[in-house]
This record gives C-alpha cells, structure tokens and sequence, in this order.
C-alpha cells in the first residue's frame, strides 16, 4: 500500500477520537507485512494520566487479533506530529526500523521517518535475552 493512502485512512481514524479535555485529535494506520490495516484514535479520561494514544489503540488491535509483523505507521493530527516517546517504545518492541508517516489532519502525508530514527539505541527484547 502506499503512504499517501495509509495517512489518509488514518486521517480517517481521526473522526473517531475522543478527547474532550484536550481536543487534539490523533489518528493512526498501522500497515501489517501481509497488506492488512489496523486503525486507531486517542481516547481521553476524566482521570487524565489514563488517555491512550492513537499508535497504542491501533497496535494493540492488531495484537489482539494475533497480528505482530508490521511494515509502517500512520499518524494523522490538525498538524503532523511525531509518536510520543511511550508510542515509540511500544511500537519498538515489534518493528525498531518501522516506516513512520505524519500526516495533517486533510490526510496529506507530510513526512516520512522510520521508528530508528525516532528512537536509536532503543531498549528492546533482545537487551533481556
Ligand atoms: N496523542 C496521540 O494520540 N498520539 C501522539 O503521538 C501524541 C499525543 C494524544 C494523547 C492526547 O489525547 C492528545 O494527543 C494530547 O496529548
């Protein structure tokens, strides 16, 4: 699939985000190996430390379903905005060279970058082995 499709689904994603507190809407696409696509959205709390981000809504889908081979991530806001350093290690532990792509909130991809780049010498399975 190519980036520019896989931002604007996960512009797409973004309509379902619920954040009443801060009203940043986030939306993700994560793309797997075999061409599937898992979607997420931040979801907000009244206890504010317990919101989740739209990367760890649409990757812990994709687990929940039996899916951990991933290629890239989209991520979708009123501006492109990078994964959170929580996002980053999350998504680490299954892709540390995933493709990342930011785009704005029209679904226009505006950077590319990949999760090694986001995150280097990154703590990961391997440093428990
Ligand atoms: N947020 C995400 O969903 N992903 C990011 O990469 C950055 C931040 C959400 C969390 C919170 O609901 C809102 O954006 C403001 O921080």
């Amino acid at each position: 699939m190519e980036p520019s499709q896989l931002t604007q689904i996960a512009a797409d994603a973004r309509d379902a985000a619920y954040a009443p507190y801060s009203k940043f809407k986030v939306g993700a696409a994560l793309l797997t190996d075999n061409g599937e696509v898992f979607t997420g959205c931040n979801i907000e709390n009244a206890s504010f430390g317990l919101t989740i981000c739209a990367e760890r809504t649409a990757l812990f889908a994709a687990v929940a379903a039996g899916v951990r081979t991933f290629s890239g991530i989209a991520v979708s806001s009123s501006h492109a905005v990078c994964p959170c350093g929580a996002c980053r290690q999350v998504l680490n532990e299954f892709n540390p060279t995933l493709d990342v792509y930011l785009g704005d909130e029209t679904g226009q991809m505006v950077t590319k970058t990949s999760l090694d780049r986001l995150l280097p010498e990154a703590f990961g399975p391997d440093n428990l082995r």
